[in-house]
């Protein structure tokens, strides 16, 4: 359904004790509803960013809603020093949809890729190879911004002001099998890489590239660790990206929709490495904790009634089909678009910027995001109309219109 709504003044509420550290849109946001947003004035955007690819299910699903409202009315923390149901259940049934072995539950991506780090080290360390402790990853990744998944992350941008970062952290040319083959030996820990890149404006890998990291590290016993925090969760229409690319890494990590809004992340890890996080190696106070996961479980639960892949892919298509109209239409401002499923990206070229429309996509109502290398992104929920779809490229062509106007 199209909501139509008057538009009003975007009213802008200011909190002058919110530090600065985010460059924020002038509009408030007060709630949503599958596919749209609605500011303080009623005005409606329809949403293609899902909170940067996190409400898989659109917004105030009523059925992750009531799990949520039942959970915090029966217990909402407990911490780690006990076991209880609702994670216990989703680090089951994430090892029966991926075949894995062992979950640990933090809150974020970043965590879960620090955690990756420290398996990867802690895992080299448990075997006696104590000098197997390098972090490789691919140039135009991130990871994070934590310290050691900031360390991980290639963006000079993220860094500037950091440092010192951490040790023991390298970085190779993504999709470069022959570099890949250079850069991994006797001292690399694992090899972490995002199956689709997110941040740098949506590059995937190719299949070739994945099947010969994974062939790579077993020959030279590193662990093949995939970030699947953007990418995973359905969002290219498999559930994790590594069944898509039919590689099967030694780790994942799955944050942002995992619990479709709720903070919660997630390393999943099979084989000898499965245990090598001991008591005490490795912890955090709220992760996993009973609502977060409670709303996973949830999440998973609809998905096995709902063929949300069935949809992602045809609605995917849908999605480039308009965006590749648009690029055509547009030819000195955008390239083709690019990506899979619903984590599209439609490249800007050089004169313009990326950011210009989605500011001018408010007055659209459009709801935008860029990433990277000057890249309008496009991470819509993943339950998204065709309907809704074409009224999105309606209001594009008229932001890209009004954008290349003034
Ligand atoms: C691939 C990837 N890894 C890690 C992260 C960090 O996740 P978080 O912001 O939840 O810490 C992100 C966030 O954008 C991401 O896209």
């Amino acid at each position: 359904m199209i909501p139509v709504v008057a538009r009003g003044a975007r009213l802008v509420t200011t909190h002058p004790h919110v530090m600065a550290n985010y460059g924020r849109l002038e509009i408030n946001i007060v709630r949503g509803e599958g596919c749209w947003l609605y500011d303080e004035s009623g005005n409606a955007y329809l949403d293609l960013v899902a909170g940067i690819a996190v409400c898989a299910l659109g917004h105030a699903h009523p059925r992750i809603a009531r799990a949520v409202a039942e959970q915090a009315a029966t217990l909402v923390h407990v911490s780690n020093l006990v076991h209880h149901e609702p994670a216990g259940m989703l680090a089951d049934r994430l090892a029966e949809l991926s075949g894995f072995d062992t979950v640990f539950f933090c809150n974020s991506g970043a965590e879960a890729n620090e955690a990756a780090i420290k398996l990867a080290r802690k895992h080299a360390w448990r075997r006696g190879e104590k000098n197997r402790n390098v972090i490789l990853a691919a140039h135009g990744s991130f990871h994070g911004r934590t310290l050691g998944a900031l360390a991980a992350t290639d963006n000079p941008a993220y860094h500037e002001g950091f440092e010192p970062l951490p040790l023991g952290f390298a970085h190779v040319p993504f999709n470069d099998v022959a570099a890949l083959d250079a850069a991994i030996g006797e001292t690399t820990a694992c090899f972490l890489v995002e199956p689709v890149q997110g941040e740098s404006g949506i590059v995937p890998a190719t299949r070739e590239y994945l099947r010969a990291a994974r062939r790579i590290c077993d020959e030279r016993g590193a662990l093949l660790i995939f970030d699947e925090v953007q990418c995973g969760m359905g969002r290219l229409g498999r559930l994790f990206a590594h069944q898509l690319y039919d590689v099967t890494p030694d780790a994942f990590t799955l944050a942002k929709s995992l619990a479709n809004g709720l903070p919660i992340g997630a390393l999943i890890v099979r084989g000898a490495a499965a245990t090598s996080l001991q008591p005490g190696d490795h912890g955090t106070t709220f992760g996993g904790s009973p609502v977060p996961a409670a709303a996973a479980l949830e999440h998973l639960a609809i998905r096995d009634v709902v063929d949300i892949d069935a949809q992602v892919t045809t609605a995917g298509q849908l999605l480039t089909d308009e965006l590749a109209a648009i690029a055509r239409d547009h030819g000195d401002v955008f390239e083709a678009p690019r990506g899979i499923g619903l984590m599209l990206g439609l490249p800007v070229r050089e004169g313009r910027e990326a950011k210009t429309f989605v500011t001018r996509g408010l007055d659209h109502g459009v709801f935008l995001n860029a990433a990277g290398r000057n890249t309008l992104r496009f991470v819509p929920p993943l339950i998204i109309s065709n309907d809704e779809i074409r009224e999105a490229a309606v209001r594009l062509r008229a932001t890209i219109d009004a954008t290349l106007r003034s």
